[in-house]
């Protein structure tokens, strides 16, 4: 633990342990340079405290990143709510209140929004004690409401810009697209691209999904273990970071990888090792940053669902554009493109 605290570039780690339920609250503030630190809440089950930690430091970071890329005034920061494996749902909402109780005390140090494990409907909740520190609650209670197909949204763009740049023309008619995880920002996803007329595949844990999708949406289903072995022009990671590594990078078939997961590559190398297979990486906190995007617009700068959606897709676009150039020219990798213009804007 000491050593994470240690060699972490952020600024600051904030912990609460939940005795009433056994949960750790853990707040990782990367950096407040743009403004203050604004990040989701990913509320899941860890099997240790490090684990959470890490992740909170991983996703603050990239939060930085993103708002640094989209030229957004926000800072980095990530919460992780650490549960207990059998927490029901009583349990969760009265700990949503708390959590709600802590962000208030923090009076505006940290900013937060929906992520992995939390929805609009938690928002409200936290809201009751936290507002007004808190994006994306319901519609009905005042808020923007889910950012999942806004982000869906940014991830399309960016899918038509990389088959523009690999294929010389944007139209997807026909294109294999492989999504792994079809939650909130997949399934969305999953929606555009029918409308594109892409060729589309899917994988998830989830029985429930993999049924809709199967049955009801004719889609083909792979299963979880062979994701990384199929053949298609695009592979779109929607569920969980890290799934780009030294074991699966050689396993690929696609020609790029553009998704909405936070932290896809498992390290920075896994950039290099992409790159060496040309297989083209959209960087995810370019990719995914629709969502925030829209979040901040709707709800500080007063943009219309309708104007959310047209700036989102023109935002993620000419960036994408623009990284992509950087990296052609320069000969990195995209993800280096990307940082380099981010880190610009955080000096
Ligand atoms: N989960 C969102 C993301 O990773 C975080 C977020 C959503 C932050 C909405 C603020 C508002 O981009």
């Amino acid at each position: 633990m000491e050593s994470l605290l240690r060699e972490w570039d952020g600024d600051s780690v904030i912990f609460r342990f939940d005795r009433l339920c056994g949960a750790w609250i853990i707040i990782a503030i990367h950096s407040t340079r743009l403004g203050p630190a604004t990040g989701g809440t990913r509320m899941k089950h860890y099997p240790h405290v490090q684990a959470a930690v890490q992740d909170a430091q991983r996703l603050a970071r990239g939060m930085s990143y993103k708002w640094a890329a989209a030229g957004l005034d926000a800072g980095g920061g990530k919460a992780v709510i650490a549960i207990p494996p059998d927490l029901g749902p009583p349990a969760r909402t009265d700990l949503l209140r708390r959590y709600g109780a802590f962000i208030h005390q923090l009076r505006g140090l940290f900013l937060t929004g929906p992520d992995l494990g939390t929805t609009s409907e938690d928002m409200d909740i936290i809201a009751e004690n936290a507002a007004p520190y808190v994006f994306c609650r319901t519609p009905a209670a005042g808020g923007s409401g889910n950012p999942g197909p806004f982000t869906a949204l940014g991830v399309f763009t960016s899918i038509q810009v990389v088959v523009e740049q690999l294929f010389g023309d944007a139209s997807l008619r026909d294109k294999q697209v492989l999504v792994q995880g079809v939650g909130s920002v997949g399934g969305e996803l999953i929606k555009l691209l029918r409308q594109a007329g892409a060729e589309i595949s899917f994988s998830d844990v989830d029985p429930i999904s993999i049924q809709h999708f199967r049955r009801q949406l004719g889609l083909q289903f792979v299963p979880p273990g062979e994701v990384y072995d199929v053949h298609c022009h695009i592979f779109a990671p929607c569920a969980i970071g890290g799934v780009l590594n030294e074991e699966t990078i050689p396993r690929l078939g696609c020609r790029a990888v553009v998704g909405g997961a936070n932290n896809q590559l498992a390290t920075p190398q896994d950039a290099v090792r992409l790159q060496a297979r040309q297989i083209l990486y959209a960087p995810d906190f370019v990719t995914n940053s629709g969502g925030a995007i829209a979040a901040i617009g709707m709800e500080t700068g007063g943009w219309s669902p309708a104007e959310a959606r047209e700036r989102v897709a023109q935002m993620i676009k000419s960036n994408l554009f623009e990284i992509l150039e950087l990296a052609t020219q320069e000969e990195v990798p995209p993800d280096a493109a990307a940082q380099r213009i981010a880190e610009r804007r955080l000096a």
